[in-house]
């Protein structure tokens, strides 16, 4: 990380009143919650590219390159308003990233959505809540700036389950590489016709 993560303003004061809903400083925390490690969810932007590499590296393995899910984004940027950081004491223990990309229909139309992925959690801090906390942060992120539907390649047991992903819209969907159709899951409001799912790239779109 280019540098330790610092909380802004606003958190240093919540953690210093005692946390969000803030206790007074008349009123210390007990002391098994003041030495209680505080997780913060901030805007990817804020951590150092090289680092957020090596995360999806230590999660995915480093052939993680060669996915579909690449192929489907290639050429996009992460949107920065949907992508985050969870952060623990100044240490990155996982990424979430949303991008633009598309349906592009066999009709010849076109319908915009985000990708949602990948999402990491450091191995060593897996199981522990990190992963839906990030997940339910750029689904609200996203349903407050009214963004297009969101769909993602993953495993229908956690996204299904935790998120009500599925993949009911995505029967007729392709893509540029091989992907298992019960792993193309969408929510929301997603096209369900014939196409190919192809990064949204304002000049060729
Ligand atoms: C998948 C991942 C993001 C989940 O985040 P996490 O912080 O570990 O998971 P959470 O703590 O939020 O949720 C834990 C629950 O989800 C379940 N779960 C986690 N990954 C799952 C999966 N792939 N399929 C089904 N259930 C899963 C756990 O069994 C656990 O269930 P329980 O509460 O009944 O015990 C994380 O484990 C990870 O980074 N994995 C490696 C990379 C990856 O596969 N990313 C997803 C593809 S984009």
């Amino acid at each position: 990380m280019r540098r330790r993560w610092e909380p802004p303003p606003h958190i240093r004061l919540a953690l210093a009143r005692g946390g969000a809903k803030g206790r007074g400083p008349g009123r210390p925390l007990p002391a098994t919650l003041r030495t209680m490690p505080v997780i913060v969810i901030i805007p990817l932007a804020e951590i150092e590219a090289d680092a957020v590499e090596r995360l999806l590296d230590r999660a995915f393995g480093p052939d993680r390159h060669r996915r579909t899910a690449y192929r489907i984004r290639e050429g996009t940027s992460a949107v920065p308003a949907l992508s985050f950081a969870a952060v623990e004491d100044g240490a990155l223990i996982g990424t979430i990233q949303c991008w633009p990309v598309r349906l592009a229909r066999d009709d010849g139309g076109s319908d915009p959505l985000v990708m949602v992925g990948p999402i990491a959690v450091e191995p060593a801090r897996q199981g522990e809540g990190v992963g839906q906390r990030l997940t339910r942060h750029a689904i609200r992120a996203a349903e407050e700036s009214g963004a297009p539907p969101l769909m993602l390649i993953g495993d229908p047991e956690y996204y299904g389950r935790f998120f009500g992903f599925d993949a009911r819209a995505t029967a007729l969907w392709r893509a540029p590489g091989p992907v298992e159709q019960r792993r193309l899951l969408a929510r929301g409001t997603a096209p369900e016709g014939a196409g190919m799912l192809a990064p949204r790239i304002p000049a060729l779109t």
